[in-house]
């Protein structure tokens, strides 16, 4: 009887056991942790915004912006020919300004694969002249220079019937019709499984759009009108690859299945934009902040604000400030050029971290609360104050509560006098120093906090 009864529990447990382990009990893989390990101290990726919306010149959303009609937008791919496209060098690039691990978009809001995908021939095999596989050719140029790849892939979509209830964006596009949204989550488990399965490991999925089924009241977000079917879609590339990392643009706290979280124009915990995720929902998983050299994502023919190398340097130097990986977007041009400018000023940002890229990579946030004029990074027992004011002459802090070893001026190891005091905190004189007009970097060194 008794081993009926356990038989019997036995049947029931294993018939109970989900082919995929839902997200709600979500357990990283040990290979998964050490990929977020790594994460952490990647420090600096290429974000890239490649599609055939490329051709017109006015970003990723242009099919939004302009109302283009599906039937019009889908003409788009028979001009898309990248001749100049070289994964190879957009690598060395990546690799030249320092940057550990690339995410590309493979799908876009537009709907358009830009990978061999047998879900759909909206896809750059079966309707572009080109008819390679971009993300093939790219994957295989980060594996032989030990880069990681990641995939951007888009939840919302203007293109398919499929993708309905349709959400608050693409409304003026004419043409869309009306489908069974089942159908659409079965589609992007299809495309999910192929972009893990046909690239070799993947270094993780970034997923964007989950706010466009968010109700909207012109001031508000409101409730979520669908179901994206988190669990299963995590459940699916944890399963396929546990490595994996997966990431939402949702600017929301961690979903259980999540390993690492998203900051999008926002330095973890501002609200700059209006739809920065509020500091109390930071989570402790690693976290990256993507932003532009310019102000677009896909390619922008007219946008004329690129940043300056300073800005650049300064936002990577307070990402990490923040405890956060920064994420630089190019938009390559539909020739598979990524615009001389922005390869300029990579490629300075690259010399400057081959001077100070020990102050960056394999650092946590600093202790001390940054400010505009410095900001603090730290590895084990060394601080490094960033200052990025050429006219600050003393610095203040708050107090060390361990024992100082050293303060140093990272650059000529001159010693340099400092203060510290219970009411005062900790001072440092600058003053003798010959200030660098991007970042002078003092090295606090304190005694073993293990
Ligand atoms: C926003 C935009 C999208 C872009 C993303 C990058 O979500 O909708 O176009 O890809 O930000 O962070």
């Amino acid at each position: 009887m008794k081993k009926i009864i356990y038989r019997l529990l036995l049947g029931s447990v294993l018939f109970a056991q989900p082919l995929i382990t839902s997200a709600q009990d979500y357990v990283p893989s040990p290979e998964n942790l050490e990929a977020r390990a790594w994460f952490d101290n990647a420090g600096f990726g290429m974000f890239i915004h490649w599609g055939v919306y490329s051709i017109l010149g006015d970003g990723e959303w242009v099919m939004n912006n302009q109302n283009i009609p599906i039937d019009a937008y889908e003409k788009l791919p028979s001009f898309f020919n990248p001749i100049k496209f070289d994964a190879d060098q957009w690598v060395q690039l990546a690799k030249k300004a320092g940057m550990k691990y690339i995410t590309i978009t493979s799908r876009h809001h537009d709907g358009f694969s830009m990978f061999d995908s047998k879900a759909t021939d909206y896809d750059i095999i079966d309707a572009t002249p080109y008819k390679k596989d971009v993300l093939k050719a790219l994957a295989a140029a980060c594996q032989k220079e030990g880069i990681k790849l990641f995939f951007y892939y888009s939840l919302l979509d203007w293109n398919r019937d499929d993708y309905f209830p349709r959400g608050r964006t693409g409304t003026g596009i004419p043409g869309r019709g009306e489908g069974q949204w089942e159908d659409y989550i079965a589609f992007m488990k299809a495309q999910l499984t192929e972009l893990l399965t046909n690239y070799g490991p993947i270094g993780g999925i970034w997923f964007d759009g989950h706010w466009d089924q968010k109700q909207w009241d012109g001031k508000k977000f409101g409730k979520l009108q669908v179901d994206w079917h988190y669990d299963e879609l995590y459940g699916l590339i944890h399963q396929l690859q546990p490595q994996a990392l997966v990431g939402n643009n949702h600017h929301l706290g961690v979903i259980p299945g999540e390993d690492f979280q998203m900051f999008e124009k926002d330095l973890p915990g501002q609200n700059t934009t209006g739809w920065g995720t509020p500091e109390d929902q930071i989570g402790s998983v690693p976290l990256e902040v993507c932003e532009t050299i310019n102000g677009s994502w896909g390619f922008n023919l007219q946008d004329r604000r690129h940043k300056s190398t300073q800005e650049l340097v300064h936002y990577l130097i307070k990402a990490a400030a923040y405890g956060s990986n920064l994420l630089l977007n190019v938009g390559p041009m539909p020739n598979g050029e990524i615009q001389p400018e922005h390869q300029k000023s990579l490629l300075e940002i690259g010399t400057w971290l081959e001077d100070y890229g020990p102050t960056i990579y394999g650092t946590s946030k600093g202790p001390f609360t940054p400010k505009d004029q410095y900001v603090s990074t730290r590895k084990g027992d060394v601080i490094y104050i960033h200052v990025l004011d050429p006219s600050v002459k003393i610095i203040h802090l708050e107090e060390v509560p361990v024992k100082i070893k050293s303060i140093l001026h990272y650059d000529s190891r001159k010693k340099l006098s400092y203060k510290q005091s219970a009411k005062f905190g900790l001072q440092i004189d600058l003053s003798p120093l010959q200030m660098d007009q991007t970042d002078t970097i003092i090295e606090v060194r304190i005694a073993s906090t293990n």
